[in-house]
């Protein structure tokens, strides 16, 4: 039983996301301010995707990041580089999967209910940092490998112009 599910579960995940690029992509094309696309990546992923609790991105401003365009329960307004899932993300310039949040050292929890994330660093035309995509589920181990090359290539084509492979 156990070895039959995870493969459907997957694939049904790929397909989600599939769904989701096709989406992202058709709002976004020809746009080029960056919190409307945000907004619009958002809006696609926290309604189509199952166990997103909390979506949202918090963009750098002035060497810190701040809240930007979200869906879920009110998140925290400012996170330091360095501090908590978020912070590590952009200070590391690399998607952080996190099974079970209490058990990341320095995790900010915004909401007692999360219980996993995956926070995905968003670079912009030039290459540089300009955000990091955060996402928080009620469930324990609700993200991996899959979710990272999925948000990851779909970032990658909104925001800096290009795919590869
Ligand atoms: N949990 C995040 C903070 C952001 S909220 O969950 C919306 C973190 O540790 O960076």
């Amino acid at each position: 039983m156990g070895n039959t599910l995870a493969p459907a579960m997957s694939s049904e995940k790929e397909e989600v996301y599939q769904r989701c690029r096709v989406k992202i992509e058709a709002l976004c094309e020809g746009e080029d301010d960056e919190i409307a696309k945000m907004a619009s990546v958002v809006g696609v992923l926290h309604n189509e995707m199952r166990d997103f609790f909390w979506t949202g991105f918090y963009r750098v401003v002035s060497g810190r990041l701040v809240v930007g365009p979200y869906q879920g329960t009110v998140g925290c307004l400012r996170i330091e580089f360095g501090k908590g899932v978020c912070g590590t993300a952009a200070a590391r310039g690399e998607t952080q999967v996190v099974e079970d949040v209490h058990e990341f050292p320095g995790h900010i929890a915004c909401d007692e209910r999360s219980q996993s994330e995956i926070v995905v660093p968003v670079m912009g035309k030039t290459g540089e940092l300009i955000a990091v995509l955060d996402v928080d589920s009620e469930n324990k181990g609700t993200f991996d490998d899959l979710d990272q090359k999925h948000l990851e290539k779909i970032l990658k084509q909104v925001f800096e112009g290009g795919v590869t492979a």
